[in-house]
């Protein structure tokens, strides 16, 4: 078995953590130029600069030897407003971008939207009111009409169900009673989205892009597997369901209704989420998750960096097996081969996984970055990877986060991901310069040898 000829071994990242030029050339701002960042990490007015270096960029993932990367448009560049004039500049530079890639012979996957909605819809309600769901078909059709004919991979949302569950950590948003609504005007959108994209660009491939990632219970105590159960149904299942069933998950709709939040579901939704059919899965795995029973004494919590806690159904609980990486997220390969099967054996499509890597405080030394633990995480998740292949998942690509460093979602520059150094950290932009880094080399062997030497 193993990986099949033409593989996509890939990279990632997002627009509004990587490019930089916030307001330049008519971009409108997104809730991220607005949002309040984190004591100590920087805003995301520079970033990585990649607005005005993409073609070096493109250059250095062209010699890391990547058959794909994988992009996120900003919306708010496209359509400032989110919805109405369009700006041309945008489209420029996302065709530029895509020419640049093709140039190369480097496959566009592309993110239509990832957590930077148009700050202009956000005064109007965000994903709250229910006429983003069209404001978000109009985007998608532009996206279509205008990168359609080069851009075959299409990825419709990142992370829905971060943004449902830890909304304070990504767009500054709070959750309360209307988060369920807002999931379900993102789950129409998205619906819509990919219904347009099998009518304009039958070719064309869409899917969505979940974090997933299982649930261990914390033992065979049937009150920590009940617990594993319904966190993995509120965190996983729930948005895979409706996207690829149609249906709501019945254990989360329990939770839904017994928390009393909000979800009107209209006449008429629900035919819509079953007329959707996504082509494959993608999903970014970084960690599983371990859960208990929610009453349980035990409270390490401090431990992780993000926690799982619903009174009543889960409290998240620090899995003894697993090592820490230096921002608190557990690291657990094991649990991406029984993820990809898990999710396989439920769903049968095909898989992309969208995002793996490792977040870690580098050292430039001497021109050089010596970041044999990133090997080492990348290495030990492919080899599950591959060992899941070989049993027969069908996994068509892998993109690494991140294809070069760029600010975190909340932990800001200095939490590094990239095979591409960049010179700049928290406090001092400097001159973001791009130096290689030795994972850079690494990887360009994995892939140069599809993933048999590694
Ligand atoms: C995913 C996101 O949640 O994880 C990325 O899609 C993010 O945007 C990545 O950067 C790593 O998380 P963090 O919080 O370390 O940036």
């Amino acid at each position: 078995m193993s990986f099949k000829k033409d593989f996509l071994w890939a990279a990632s990242t997002s627009a509004y953590q990587v490019e930089g030029a916030y307001n330049e050339d008519g971009k409108g701002l997104s809730v991220q130029d607005v949002k309040k960042v984190p004591e100590g990490t920087p805003d995301f007015k520079v970033c990585s600069d990649h607005y005005h270096r993409y073609k070096e960029d493109v250059k250095l993932f062209s010699e890391l030897g990547l058959k794909a990367y994988r992009f996120s448009i900003a919306w708010s560049r496209i359509l400032p407003n989110g919805f109405g004039k369009i700006n041309q500049k945008g489209l420029d530079f996302y065709n530029n971008l895509i020419d640049e890639l093709l140039k190369y012979g480097i496959e566009p996957i592309v993110t239509m939207y990832h957590f930077d909605l148009p700050y202009e819809l956000e005064k109007k309600g965000g994903w709250e009111n229910p006429e983003i769901v069209s404001y978000f078909e109009e985007y998608a059709k532009i996206l279509f009409e205008h990168f359609g004919d080069k851009v075959k991979y299409w990825l419709t949302i990142n992370e829905q169900n971060v943004m449902i569950i830890h909304s304070e950590q990504i767009d500054g948003g709070k959750s309360n009673k209307m988060v369920y609504q807002k999931n379900h005007h993102m789950l129409l959108a998205q619906a819509k989205a990919m219904i347009l994209c099998h009518k304009m660009l039958p070719k064309a491939k869409i899917g969505p892009a979940l974090n997933v990632g299982v649930v261990y219970p914390k033992s065979c105590n049937p009150k920590d597997v009940l617990a594993s159960q319904y966190c993995n149904a509120i965190r996983n299942w729930l948005y895979l369901d409706a996207t690829c069933f149609g249906v709501y998950n019945n254990m989360a709709l329990k939770y839904i209704h017994d928390k009393n939040y909000v979800l009107d579901i209209k006449k008429g939704d629900m035919e819509i989420l079953k007329a959707a059919k996504p082509d494959f899965i993608a999903f970014n795995y970084y960690n599983s998750f371990t859960v208990e029973d929610p009453d349980a004494k035990s409270d390490k919590l401090k431990d992780l960096d993000s926690v799982l806690l619903e009174k009543g159904y889960y409290k998240s609980y620090v899995n003894e097996y697993l090592k820490f990486t230096e921002f608190k997220w557990q690291v657990d390969p094991l649990g991406f081969y029984i993820t990809l099967n898990e999710i396989y054996g439920r769903y049968r499509l095909p898989l992309i996984v969208t995002e793996n890597g490792l977040g870690a405080y580098d050292k430039l030394e001497d021109g050089k970055v010596h970041d044999d633990y990133r090997i080492d995480y990348l290495r030990e998740h492919i080899e599950y990877m591959k060992k899941a292949v070989d049993d027969g998942v069908d996994v068509f690509g892998y993109c690494t986060w991140s294809a070069i460093d760029l600010i975190s979602t909340h932990q800001g520059f200095d939490k590094r991901y990239g095979f591409i150094y960049v010179n700049r950290d928290n406090k001092d932009i400097k001159d973001l310069s791009r130096i290689k880094k030795d994972s850079f080399y690494w990887y360009n062997k994995v892939i140069q040898s599809n993933g048999e030497d590694m």
